[in-house]
């Protein structure tokens, strides 16, 4: 790949909320996911975990989406126009029609610090943005099921695994993806004052 086009492609990464019903094969959220895993980790322990949810499944989280609205409503009612307001609540209402959603879950032991750990699973998130954009598919990176963290751990099962101590996985985003249905403006970067050089 060419550097412009590397540039090319960080510019043209946006978050999406609107999405065709069709259901990406599995092979290439695999690659996606691989495509995560390929992110730098703290002490290379490697320590993310994702679950993905489709179908029936992912069906059933609509629910949890909507409650977790109900956590970050109020803030957003301040912040946004009403337009915007109303098409962010649908999404989550919906999702989007997202087809795909994928929990991204870090392993914490005391191997490795805390932030260094979520920092990790955070780095390997922008890959995979990237990657389903490469794959023609688009994305929105979440952090509202956080606002109903244990329900999320309940409803994927998390809590019930054997291999893992209590409190071990932490949720630290949800990752909605499928084949966009809209183009939304690029939101203006904001780069004055982010940089200092000393
Ligand atoms: C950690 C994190 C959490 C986010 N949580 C949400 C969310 O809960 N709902 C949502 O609609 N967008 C969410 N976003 C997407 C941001 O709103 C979006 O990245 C930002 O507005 C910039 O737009 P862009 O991604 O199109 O550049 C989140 C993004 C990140 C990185």
């Amino acid at each position: 790949m060419k550097s412009k086009e590397f540039y090319q492609l960080l510019e043209s990464r946006k978050s999406i909320r609107k999405y065709k019903k069709d259901q990406p094969p599995r092979e290439v959220i695999e690659r996606i996911l691989m495509a995560g895993m390929q992110a730098p980790s703290g002490k290379n322990r490697q320590n993310w975990r994702f679950f993905v949810v489709t179908g029936k499944k992912r069906d059933e989280y609509l629910k949890y989406s909507q409650k977790s609205w109900l956590g970050i409503k109020d803030v957003l009612q301040e912040k946004l126009k009403p337009s915007l307001y109303q098409f962010t609540e649908r999404f989550f209402f919906t999702l989007g029609d997202a087809p795909v959603i994928v929990f991204c879950y870090s392993n914490n032991t005391p191997e490795e610090r805390y932030h260094t750990s979520i920092g990790s699973v955070y780095m390997a998130a922008e890959n995979i943005n990237l990657a389903a954009i490469v794959e023609g598919l688009g994305c929105c990176t979440m952090g509202a099921p956080l606002e109903i963290k244990q329900e999320v751990d309940q409803f994927l099962g998390v809590t019930e695994l054997p291999e893992y101590q209590a409190g071990e996985l932490e949720l630290l985003c949800a990752i909605v993806m499928g084949y966009p249905d809209h183009e939304p403006p690029k939101a203006p970067r904001q780069t004055e004052g982010r940089i200092t050089w000393l």
